[in-house]
């Protein structure tokens, strides 16, 4: 197990992770790894801890991963449903965590449609002085925190199954497709993957990928006009982070591609001519990966829209395809989430 003490209450973001938490969330999840290969799956880490999974907007992958994580740790677990709770009376949403803290939750993992919900309900623990920590399970076009992390480990451990580690990522690149303004993912896969000096590459339409969103790096950027933005400066030194408007230079000699889905639900306004058009241009095929290092890996955070982000036959080829990886490693990464925020409160 990672030896780093951790000191951070609540897992909102990655934009303030530093390279020592990510090392140690990779190592700690490589332990679960090792514990859910063995017959019993479980450890007593958590035992008598109360998780509650409060979901505002629905889910597949994250909730029942979290759920799974807080078992296989021997946690309690609540789970919430929006549609089915005292929200449809009239109940805030404070007032719903506040709720679930009276009954004795020490952790709860929040997913809201807008941004900065899970932001209000730590600032609400902080203030009440209580020692509940909040993991932010995807808040509408901000973060997306532990997906972020699973997929950092789901490709480090590919190079280091025992020892993953953000420094082996130097030198990598790795092409991230589509959807980018909408997505969460995106952002929080741009901190954790510029934080391990991987070159990172945005590629999608100008309506899903403005100029921008260079910002993330560097508010002051300027950027130029062309549709292939280089190297923009950074706030933090040595972040590699390039946008481009066509697939091609993403793809090339790329060692791994992250493809996302269209986030049809987040567009106020049309902003594809249509999903055949879209696929013809952004759709990764495997006719597109010969432009990639030969032993490309392709990423998608799921739920995947067959046929339109990705080619329905790739997306099945384990030559290729990281996506059942990725939902697996979920459950060990969320376990080492879990078990760091908790330990040390009993
Ligand atoms: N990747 C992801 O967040 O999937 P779910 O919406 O199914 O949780």
């Amino acid at each position: 197990m990672a030896t780093t003490v951790w000191t951070r209450r609540h897992v909102l973001g990655l934009a303030d992770f530093t390279p020592a938490e990510f090392d140690t969330v990779l190592q700690t999840a490589a332990s679960f790894q090792e514990v859910l290969s063995t017959r019993t799956k479980k450890v007593p880490a958590l035992q008598g801890h109360v998780v509650a999974n409060l979901f505002f907007e629905p889910s597949t992958r994250t909730r029942s991963s979290f759920e799974l994580a807080a078992r296989r740790l021997s946690a309690d677990t609540l789970n919430f449903a929006a549609g089915t709770s005292s929200l449809t009376k009239g109940e805030t949403i404070l007032d719903t965590a506040k709720t679930y803290l009276a009954m004795g939750a020490d952790m709860m993992v929040i997913r809201h449609r807008e941004a900065g919900v899970p932001h209000a309900i730590a600032a609400e623990m902080n203030q009440l002085g209580v020692r509940v920590s909040i993991l932010n399970a995807g808040d509408g076009q901000h973060e997306h925190p532990s997906q972020g992390l699973l997929d950092l480990f789901t490709i480090t451990s590919l190079i280091d199954f025992e020892y993953p580690r953000l420094g082996l990522l130097a030198g990598k690149k790795v092409a991230i497709v589509g959807d980018i303004l909408h997505s969460r993912v995106a952002r929080s896969n741009i901190w954790s993957l510029t934080s391990s000096k991987a070159e990172v590459h945005l590629a999608g339409p100008p309506t899903l990928l403005p100029k921008l969103f260079a910002d993330i790096v560097d508010p002051e950027i300027s950027t130029p006009e062309d549709s292939s933005i280089q190297n923009p400066k950074s706030k933090i030194q040595n972040r590699k982070l390039f946008l481009h408007w066509d697939l091609e230079p993403a793809l090339k000699d790329a060692d791994f591609v992250m493809t996302l889905r269209l986030q049809r639900e987040r567009m106020a306004s049309h902003l594809l001519p249509s999903l055949r058009e879209y696929h013809q241009h952004y759709g990764i095929t495997r006719d597109r990966l010969k432009l990639c290092n030969p032993n490309v890996k392709i990423l998608h955070p799921g739920p995947v829209n067959r046929g339109v982000e990705i080619s329905s036959e790739l997306m099945d080829d384990p030559q290729f395809s990281l996506i059942s990886q990725q939902v697996t490693s979920g459950v060990a990464v969320r376990m080492a989430l879990l078990y760091l925020m908790g330990s040390g409160k009993n």
